[in-house]
């Protein structure tokens, strides 16, 4: 593997969530394959998992990790070709990321959309401009539009879902339904993308989409999956719902502020096959997701959450292998 920005990246799923399961049996069965390596990684924006979940996969094989929270501690960054940098940028790109790419052998970045223009955020100018002038492998700890380690890590969690209730799941592909939760501010579709790539990716599944109308996800992502706007009527037979706000794609960055009833509740997974719940967190309780599903032994929030270490594992080595 060269890079990990999508599931472009990854030649084989299963391969790599079958890795991810090896190290979450024997964690430090590798422990040495990245000895003497360094891994870089650069936050524009916050996190809690992603930014620790990250150390910990490194640091189980070996490597040694430097962090830096850019946004903070760090000089604003110019992406702009050719911009006469007389406002509150004060490094470029081009300027930056080669000295990076001397002090890591692996860099990782962390980079939201502004949700302003589409183009701008969908081109996903940040972290190509980061592989294009680092001169090292590049790791996405979620990008504008994709955030593929989350999206790994929940195919880690439906897969050992799918394992330990094989009888339950003879002869036929489970129902996974990505369920549009109502939020109130304005939040990527990135997770909602990357989520849709994969599934579609993996064809192991039936897979629905619900939102309401006008909450249309960019069909680059979504085409294979079936798409209702009746969220019962999507639930109906679930296995898996995931639970996940986005803002409009078509009216870029709008919120949806009348949409209070699309919150999932227990009375409305009656429908489901016993469905499990998903959801990358952080998760506005209440909002997005009531209590009583949250906390309900439905919920696999917390097993996804601590999936995320054998993710990034599995994706480190690969790139320290040069194989997928
Ligand atoms: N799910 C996720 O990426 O969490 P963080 O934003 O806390 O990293």
């Amino acid at each position: 593997m060269k890079q990990f920005i999508s599931v472009n990246d990854a030649s084989n799923i299963d391969q790599l969530v079958q890795l991810a399961l090896r190290y979450k049996a024997d964690p430090l069965c590798d422990r040495n394959k990245g000895q003497g390596k360094r891994l870089g990684c650069l936050f524009l924006n916050p996190s809690l998992r992603t930014r620790l979940s990250t150390q910990v996969a490194a640091q189980q094989l070996g490597m040694e990790v430097i962090v830096l929270n850019a946004a903070a501690d760090g000089w604003k960054l110019e992406f702009g070709e050719g911009v006469i940098m007389n406002g509150d940028t004060v490094e470029h790109v081009k300027d930056a990321a080669p000295i990076l790419g001397q002090y890591v052998d692996i860099l990782a970045l962390r980079s939201f959309p502004e949700l302003k223009d589409r183009e701008t955020d969908y081109a996903e100018h940040i972290i190509h401009q980061f592989i294009r002038y680092a001169g090292v492998p590049v790791i996405s700890l979620e990008t504008a539009t994709l955030h593929p380690l989350q999206s790994l890590a929940d195919l880690i969690t439906i897969s050992e879902t799918l394992q330990a209730n094989a009888k339950h799941y003879q002869n036929r592909k489970p129902k996974i339904v990505l369920s549009w939760a109502p939020h109130i501010r304005s939040i990527p579709q990135c997770v909602a993308n990357s989520f849709s790539q994969w599934i579609n990716a993996w064809q192991q599944a039936e897979f629905v989409i619900t939102h309401p109308a006008g909450w249309e996800l960019h069909e680059a992502y979504t085409a294979g999956a079936t798409i209702e706007t009746d969220q019962q009527k999507a639930l109906e037979g679930a296995d898996f719902v995931y639970v996940k706000n986005w803002s409009s794609y078509r009216s870029y960055g709008e919120i949806h502020k009348e949409a209070s009833d699309w919150m999932l509740t227990t009375r409305k997974l009656a429908v489901t096959r016993q469905a499990k719940i998903m959801h990358c967190l952080p998760v506005r309780r209440n909002v997005e997701l009531s209590d009583e599903v949250l906390d309900s032994p439905a919920s696999l929030v917390q097993q996804q959450g601590g999936n995320r270490v054998w993710a990034a594992q599995a994706v480190l080595q690969s790139i320290l292998n040069g194989t997928a």
